[in-house]
């Protein structure tokens, strides 16, 4: 006699979509895009990495943090918000470190990425992370230090 299963059998072939896995297109915590306002808690996070990080805390140590931050956040800000609040020389201070190399900026942007992609995702943080990737290569063909080619912008 057919038994027919009271119980209805998860599809379990090998290329079949796990039915209890949390579907692929629907991400475990939907982040929100890049907005003003909260540039000044993503560089906290940022600044708070380099401090301790092997190869570029050197250049944060002897810092004053309250007065740096701000003027990154408003150049942040007025690069992506057209906010107006910079009016500063980013290149200037990185003529005097010493030691940059083209492996230091790569450890910077690749900081910089992974801060912005752990809390954020949208537009604004795809213009965010093209725009460091361009203005460090600028910088580091400014400084005579041959970028890493993994750095190379994609449109320059
Ligand atoms: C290895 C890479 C880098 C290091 C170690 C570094 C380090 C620093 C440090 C220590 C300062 C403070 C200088 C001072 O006030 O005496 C500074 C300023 C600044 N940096 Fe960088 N930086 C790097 C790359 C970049 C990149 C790629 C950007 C832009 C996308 C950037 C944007 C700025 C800006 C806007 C300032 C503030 C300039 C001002 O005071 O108006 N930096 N950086």
């Amino acid at each position: 006699m057919l038994r027919l299963p009271i119980v209805p059998v998860l599809d379990r072939r090998h290329d079949a979509p796990d039915a209890l896995a949390p579907h692929p297109a629907v991400p475990a915590s939907p982040r929100d895009d890049l907005r003003d306002e909260n540039l000044h808690s993503l560089l906290v996070d940022f600044y708070s990495v380099l401090a301790a990080d092997a190869l570029l805390a050197r250049y944060f140590a002897s810092l004053d943090m309250p007065a740096h931050l701000p003027r990154i956040v408003d150049f942040w800000s007025t690069l992506l918000f057209q906010t107006g609040r910079y009016s500063g020389n980013a290149f200037r201070p990185h003529l005097d470190m010493p030691g940059l190399t083209g492996e230091r900026f790569s450890r910077w942007l690749a900081t910089l990425e992974t801060t912005v992609d752990a809390s954020y995702a949208g537009p604004n943080v795809e213009r965010m992370k093209a725009l460091a990737r361009r203005i460090a290569y600028s910088m580091q063909v400014r400084l005579g230090i041959a970028p890493a080619a993994e750095d190379r912008p994609s449109r320059l």
